[in-house]
């Protein structure tokens, strides 16, 4: 089994988009990653599975409506026939995350790992590569948000160093729930990168078959 990362493409939506839905079922508003792609601030990462493919379907082509053939309709002109385009073959993604630049903090805006990946270090693969990700784009620190009641990804955090730093009464619209915020410390600074260094030693470990961590 091997596991690839890179930056996430247009094309990659409807399967980031099913992977947050089954992750975020309730979320409310859900993500637009199609927003958040043209997002200059925004910068996403998926992770995929690079024994496995998946068919999708292009994007549908734009409707012919024009407001002239509501009007006239006896001026409207005839349009060829649509024929749908083939479907494409593409990367299986099985995970994603991305951060938001403001100023010189990254803020980790999700991360998820689809449900039957999840359990095999995929998801410390994507909080790793965030980070770097957050240094290449000279952030200072990182912060996020998280629901009270998810204890699996608050341990996944704290594993990487962030700890929580106050509470957002009431954060999330779907039911009211609050959010922890939470932050790391410099991630430049050398107590945090021997930390990330070592975890990082120790994920090559798990994931023998990934070069890039
Ligand atoms: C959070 C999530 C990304 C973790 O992904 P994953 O691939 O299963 O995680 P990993 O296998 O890399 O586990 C890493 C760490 O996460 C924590 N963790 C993972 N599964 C856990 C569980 N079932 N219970 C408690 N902690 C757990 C542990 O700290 C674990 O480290 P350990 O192995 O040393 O104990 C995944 O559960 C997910 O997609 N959840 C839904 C989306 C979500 O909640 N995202 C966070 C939004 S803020």
């Amino acid at each position: 089994m091997a596991y690839l990362l890179r930056r996430m493409e247009k094309e990659d939506i409807d399967q980031v988009t099913e992977i947050d839905r089954e992750a975020f079922p309730s979320q409310w508003p859900p993500a637009n990653y199609k927003q958040e792609l043209q997002n200059k601030t925004a910068h996403y990462i998926v992770l995929y599975d690079d024994t496995k493919t998946i068919d999708v379907l292009p994007e549908s082509p734009k409707s012919n409506f024009n407001i002239f053939s509501l009007l006239m309709p006896w001026a409207k002109q005839k349009t060829p026939e649509k024929v749908p385009l083939p479907p494409t073959t593409r990367q299986y993604i099985v995970g994603f995350s991305g951060i938001w630049m403001i100023a010189d903090e990254a803020h980790l805006t999700n991360i998820a790992v689809r449900q039957q990946y999840r359990g095999k270090g995929l998801g410390e693969l994507l909080v790793i590569t965030t980070i770097d990700l957050a240094i290449e784009h000279k952030a200072s620190f990182m912060t996020l948000e998280v629901r009270a009641s998810n204890l699996t990804a608050q341990s996944l955090y704290q594993k990487y160093g962030f700890t929580q730093m106050g509470v957002r009464r009431g954060y999330y619209l779907d039911n009211r729930e609050d959010a922890i915020i939470m932050s790391t410390e410099s991630i430049s600074g050398e107590s945090f990168q021997r930390q990330i260094s070592e975890l990082r030693e120790a994920l090559k470990q798990k994931l023998p078959n990934i070069k890039s961590i």
